[in-house]
């Protein structure tokens, strides 16, 4: 399956494109979480879990189902957990969906739509909460919910929640809440997270097992690349055909990675490793922090 991508403009940079502008792949899954969510436009609220390692392709499958249920009428808000050390920001994913909700509705329909919660989750656009301050605060959960039951009455919604292995504390605390509790709202949430970040003790497994919970949970794994995709990503990517020993050899070097195949390309035949992949494959146990920067820099969201 091949699908424009709205949102990714050419840097203008350099001639040579490094990203690919067309989703290459994953039509299945694309297939799998649109029908799901555009599922919960008839009032029964969805979840759908969407894991991989760093790089997969899991933003750039979420910006494409974004999109199609866009099309279908619904709309789409996003907020992504940050990496912060240790001083984890409360709430942050709400605070930017909330936001995101703002930029398309008008404030006067979105206090509507807060309703007797506006007081308490106002202060949330603002990122004025600190962490612990409403942990296990069920009138602001409750809030929220009503929040999304109305939001869902007023249009059918995607909430995505990116990220979720560096969700705060409190964070992790509302998709619980929601994963037990959203039930009849025309609204779908979207939850991704790195499952190669999830060392044994990580903080994440007990929402997991939540979020397992619910029977009609749509569960995406994302794999590596299989060959023919791979091929079809590295045409894309470069300028010129690639010999079939060089795909092969990318292959093999990025396990089907496409950011992997980004970075190789990008670094060019000749070059080793470049420094961040190296960081990334020689030591998968550490938190993938390697290009992060270079990809915040890009500032990529899915919803946009
Ligand atoms: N199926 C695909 N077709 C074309 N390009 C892809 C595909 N999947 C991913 N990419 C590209 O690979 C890069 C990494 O993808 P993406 O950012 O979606 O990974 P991710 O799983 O969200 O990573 P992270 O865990 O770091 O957030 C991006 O430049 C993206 O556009
Ligand atoms: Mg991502």
């Amino acid at each position: 399956m091949v699908a424009a991508v709205p949102d990714r403009a050419d840097t203008g940079r350099v001639s040579r494109r490094v990203t690919s502008p067309v989703l290459i792949g994953r039509s299945a899954e694309v297939e799998a979480a649109t029908t799901a969510i555009v599922s919960a436009r008839a009032g029964r609220a969805r979840f759908v879990l969407v894991s991989g390692d760093a790089g997969i392709g899991k933003t750039r499958l979420v910006s494409e189902v974004c999109g199609r249920a866009r099309q279908a009428g619904m709309l789409t808000a996003v907020g992504g957990c940050v990496q912060t050390g240790d001083a984890a920001v409360a709430y942050a994913p709400l605070a930017e969906v909330l936001r995101d909700l703002l930029r398309q509705l008008r404030s006067a329909t979105l206090t509507e739509l807060m309703g007797p919660g506006a007081a308490e989750i106002r202060p949330l656009l603002g990122g004025e909460v600190a962490d612990g301050a409403s942990r296990g605060g069920s009138a602001l959960f409750e809030h929220l919910l009503g929040l999304l039951v109305r939001l869902g009455e007023h249009r059918p919604a995607l909430v995505v929640f990116e990220d979720l292995h560096w969700a705060d504390p409190s964070t992790r605390d509302l998709v619980a809440f929601l994963a037990r509790n959203l039930r009849e709202a025309a609204v779908a949430i979207v939850l991704t997270y790195r499952s190669d970040e999830l060392h044994r003790r990580h903080p994440l497994h007990g929402l997991l097992a939540d979020v397992r919970r619910d029977p009609d949970l749509e569960a995406i794994a994302l794999p590596g690349l299989g060959r023919a995709d791979l091929s079809a990503l590295v045409g894309e990517i470069s300028d010129e055909a690639l010999p079939a020993a060089r795909v092969d050899e990318l292959a093999a070097r990025s396990g089907g990675n496409p950011f992997y195949v980004e970075e190789l390309i990008a670094a060019g035949p000749s070059a080793g490793l470049p420094a961040s992949l190296a960081e990334a494959i020689l030591a998968p146990g550490e938190p993938a922090c390697r290009a992060d920067s270079r990809r915040a820099a890009r500032g990529r969201r899915p919803g946009g």
